[in-house]
């Protein structure tokens, strides 16, 4: 948790193929920890994760990691897949810590923001000097050189920084300004049972906290819009707190009511359901009343309600107390943070039937999706900010080249996007492999593609968007065509010439990122 465990990057962590259940319960999501995941599905089960195959039909042109199941989960990817479709306004933003040289992995999420860009969103990536600094105890002068490798790469693989939007933590006030609003939001018992900071845990680690938050909601401020957030599933667990935030600023809050005091969720589906069940012909002026619906209660067996004993207690109360109100269904736009000016004007934006009540607001004509609408339309025109909850996308962890976790305290076991071509090219030749002992064994029974770090290079870089030379690569592995010598060999010279290709291209990216916005030095020294 204090950032001195060597396997920094996000990208880094011992993948397993589809469903594969060994270690099973090897679950951690720590963002600063070594962020190994033993088993994606977990991540679906216990975390809530969506798998991605579920949304790709959505997907206009799809990446191909995409396609190939890299991009595995997400969380609330829809809006931003439906706005990219309507040519609607989406966002991406991705961040990343200077804390070594960018390397494949890291190419992964230059990927996906670059394909966001490309798709029409407005598009951000950002430096997060200030969490590398207090989390991983980098030097300002290291951080400035790593940023610009950074950028570099990401320029080289195609960002277009004219219609995007680079920028340093540290150095953008707009960013900082956030990061205060959202901490009042917060607390540290929360963060505490979050990323288990406690007693020893500095104060600068817990603001990179808050301004990672900032930086998730930074591409929501000049218009709420969905906005999709590439990572690895270790940042699960920013990406739950930002929704979290983000909600919790807002200043309605919308949800369904039958009467006019407020029921809890499992009494509201209680009361829910009796007013479909219960015809209001059957009552004196066909008129359905809380009390017809607390009497039909007492009449119905406990163990058919599906509740316990206390709720019904509860829900009775509550409906007894309101006696002949009717039950009406109708929108509830509740008070949670909004000025007497922004309530004021919700009222006034109300179109139909309306009750106004101390803290909420009662609608009778407008149905859900039109309410969230309202609420934000009016909480951005009193000068709110209208936050929609964050989406994330998450890709797998590459595994290492010498088997077991990729990680950049193991030259050999990663290759960054700075590597001489040359040794790209030697540490292929020496990956480990999904091989059989013997050519012969090899031949009979095939390779083990699903196993093989050299065969991920192809899916996750070597074979671009070529997805039929992927599914070769593949199918000759495992049908025992294809011999490790030879495929390793091709692999090697792919990777070298896509590191003299990208290394050129930095070179020719020089003067674009000096022309970029952002800044290059820091002004802290130390
Ligand atoms: N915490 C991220 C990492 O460890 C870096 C980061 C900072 C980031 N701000 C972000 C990632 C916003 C995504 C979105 O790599
Ligand atoms: Fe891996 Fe290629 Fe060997 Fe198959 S043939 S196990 S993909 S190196």
């Amino acid at each position: 948790m204090t950032g001195d465990d060597q396997l920094e990057e996000s990208e880094q962590g011992e993948p397993l193929p589809d469903g594969g259940a060994a270690g099973a319960d090897d679950v951690a999501l720590d963002p600063w920890g070594s962020s190994s995941v033993s088993d994606y599905r977990k991540l679906f089960e216990e975390f809530g994760i969506e798998e991605f195959d579920a949304v790709l039909e959505e997907v206009p042109n799809p990446h191909y990691l995409m396609r190939r199941g890299v991009i595995f989960g997400h969380r609330d990817y829809r809006p931003v897949a439906r706005a990219l479709q309507n040519d609607e306004p989406a966002a991406v933003l991705s961040g990343f810590m200077p804390t070594g040289d960018p390397h494949i992995g890291h190419k992964l999420v230059f990927d996906e923001i670059i394909w966001h860009q490309q798709q029409g969103a407005d598009a951000y990536a950002l430096i997060a000097d200030l969490e590398a600094n207090s989390a991983r105890g980098m030097s300002w002068d290291e951080i400035d050189e790593h940023a610009r490798n950074y950028l570099l790469s990401l320029l080289a693989l195609g960002f277009d920084p004219e219609a995007g939007e680079l920028y340093r933590q540290s150095a953008n006030r707009e960013v900082q300004d956030l990061a205060f609003e959202l901490g009042a939001e917060a607390n540290f018992s929360e963060l505490q049972a979050i990323y288990g900071f406690d007693g020893e845990t500095d104060v600068s680690h817990m603001q990179s906290v808050v301004t990672q938050m900032a930086d998730i909601l930074y591409p929501q401020l000049e218009e709420p819009k969905p906005t999709v957030i590439p990572v690895g599933p270790d940042q699960d667990p920013h990406v739950r707190l930002a929704r979290d935030l983000a909600e919790r600023m807002r200043f309605f809050k919308v949800s369904e009511a039958y009467a006019s005091f407020e029921l809890e969720p499992v009494e509201r589906d209680l009361v829910a359901e009796f007013h479909e069940r219960l015809e209001p012909a059957e009552f004196d002026d066909d008129t359905l009343r809380c009390v017809h619906v607390a009497e039909a209660l007492e009449e119905a067996p406990l163990s058919e309600l599906g509740i316990a004993a206390d709720v019904l207690r509860s829900v009775l109360t509550k409906l007894t107390e309101a006696g002949m109100e009717p039950i009406r269904p109708r929108t509830r736009f509740s008070d949670r943070r909004a000025t007497e000016e922004a309530f004021d004007a919700l009222i006034d934006a109300i179109d139909g039937e309306k009750r106004v009540y101390e803290n909420h607001i009662d609608a009778f004509e407008i149905d859900r999706d039109e309410a969230e609408e309202l609420a934000r339309q009016v909480e951005v025109d009193t000068g709110g900010y209208g936050f929609r909850p964050p989406s994330s996308i998450y890709h797998r962890f590459m595994t290492g080249l010498t088997g077991g976790k990729m990680s950049s305290s193991i030259p050999a076991s990663h290759i960054s996007l700075l590597d001489d071509p040359e040794d790209g090219y030697n540490k292929v030749k020496s990956a480990t492999t999904g091989g059989r002992e013997t050519a012969a064994e090899q031949r009979e029974k095939g390779g083990k593609a699903d196993e093989c770090p050299v065969y991920e290079l192809y899916a996750y870089l070597l074979a671009g968007d070529d997805d039929e030379f992927a599914k070769r690569v593949y199918d000759e592995c495992v049908g025992g065509e294809r011999l490790c010598g030879d495929c390793k060999e091709q692999a090697a010279q792919l990777m070298k010439e896509f590191l003299e290709e990208h290394q050129e291209k930095r070179e020719d990216v020089a003067d674009l990122l000096e022309a970029a916005e952002i800044e290059l030095e820091s002004p802290r020294r130390q």
